[in-house]
């Protein structure tokens, strides 16, 4: 156990600051350029306002879903992110084991710090496999047949990584990741300055394809047995052409801020999403989830599950495997606390009734004249 004894996320992060190297803490932390979105995500959050529900029989809740068929004990899943060793020697196996004794489901990272395959030995739930369009379609398909054989039961394909994002924190600090052992050593996709591995900037090899489109999606649909789920979406449009063109789920993401700033905070555009697929896909959400009323607000804006990035590396760096599960069931035990005090005892009879983004007193002073 940890000597500190931090009761929810932002004090995780401030115990992990204090363990990690300044080059470490920033490549999690960090975010693109200015980070105006990582900003306005927690301010777009925290200015949704819950709508509390009395003398309803809160008294047996019931706090599981599925996932593409599959059970979670509770809608909070790990996000994929790359070199998990940043934050703890046992990486990406500590974070698989914490994720299948929480009750839910790890989405392992392209850039994972250990192979798929010792990954999912160590998995005790649930796991998805992320990956990019590569330009060569043998690596893509090869990827994918690693996966399906390691048991993996989806593919994520993260389609918001094209292009080389700027990381000022990093490019600051020098900062060096090790290369992911998933890929031959002589594709030569290792570290950088920027990030490392697949976004690196000079000298190393971006093996992504930057040509990929819908139609690339078709084609990988109709060569896996693995459903895919499309992560990246930040408008209607790409959630419905996804729908249209083989996923089964997506993951409406904006990377965690990490590639585009000053877009919108993913909660915003959400509901959009949710409404272009109209229920023939499954849609789920990232981004600055902190808090069970966080989840409780995408849920209630359409979300079917989320996913959560930076803090699992807070649970990682504090207390390895046991961090990253006190992380899950923090997020779990305040879920369920806003759940009763909503009046909500099933994650899907959660609502847009329970909350609000406007304050009514607005309605009072429509023009603001009333002042004067
Ligand atoms: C250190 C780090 C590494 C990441 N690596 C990947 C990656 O390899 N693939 C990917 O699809 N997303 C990656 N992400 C993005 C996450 O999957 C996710 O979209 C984001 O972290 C969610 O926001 P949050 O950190 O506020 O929870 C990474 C995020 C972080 C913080």
């Amino acid at each position: 156990m940890t000597d500190a004894n931090p009761v929810n996320i932002y004090e995780y992060e401030e115990v992990a600051r204090t363990k990690l190297g300044k080059g470490e803490y920033d490549f999690i932390a960090g975010a693109a350029t200015d980070e105006i979105t990582l900003r306005r995500t927690r301010a777009v959050l925290d200015s949704i306002v819950m709508k509390p529900r009395m003398l309803v029989d809160i008294s047996d809740k019931d706090m599981s879903t599925t996932v593409l068929g599959q059970e979670i004990s509770f809608p909070v899943m790990l996000d994929p992110a790359g070199n998990h060793s940043a934050a703890h020697p046992d990486a990406e196996l500590a974070t698989a084991r914490a994720a299948g004794s929480a009750g839910t489901l790890m989405v392992l990272s392209a850039q994972a710090s250990r192979t798929l395959e010792e990954v999912s030995q160590a998995a005790s739930g649930p796991i998805w496999y992320q990956q990019y369009f590569f330009k060569d379609r043998g690596l893509t398909l090869e990827m994918a047949r690693r996966a399906e054989e390691a048991g993996y039961s989806a593919l994520c394909l993260t389609v918001d990584a094209k292009v080389k994002p700027k990381r000022e924190r990093n490019i600051r600090n020098n900062y060096q990741g090790p290369a992911s052992p998933n890929y031959d050593p002589s594709l030569n996709v290792g570290g950088s300055s920027w990030t490392f591995g697949l976004d690196a900037p000079s000298g190393a090899n971006d093996i992504r394809d930057q040509a990929a489109t819908y139609e690339d999606l078709d084609w990988l649909a109709s060569n896996t047995r693995l459903p895919l789920v499309v992560k990246g979406i930040m408008v209607a449009e790409d959630g419905y052409q996804s729908a249209e063109h083989g996923a089964k789920a997506v993951i409406v993401s904006n990377h965690g801020t990490r590639y585009l700033d000053t877009t919108f905070a993913t909660i915003e555009v959400l509901p959009e999403v949710v409404d272009a697929v109209n229920g023939n896909i499954e849609v789920y959400m990232d981004g600055g989830i902190r808090r069970g009323s966080d989840v409780f607000k995408a849920l209630a804006l359409g979300a079917r599950a989320v996913l959560i990035g930076r803090p699992l590396f807070w649970g990682l760096a504090v207390d390895g495997e046991d961090g990253v599960k006190s992380v899950l069931e923090m997020l779990r035990d305040e879920l369920e606390a806003t759940m009763g005090m909503c009046g909500k005892t099933t994650v899907e009879s959660i609502d847009r009734d329970s909350i609000a983004t406007v304050s009514p007193l607005l309605s009072l002073f429509p023009t603001g004249t009333e002042f004067r």
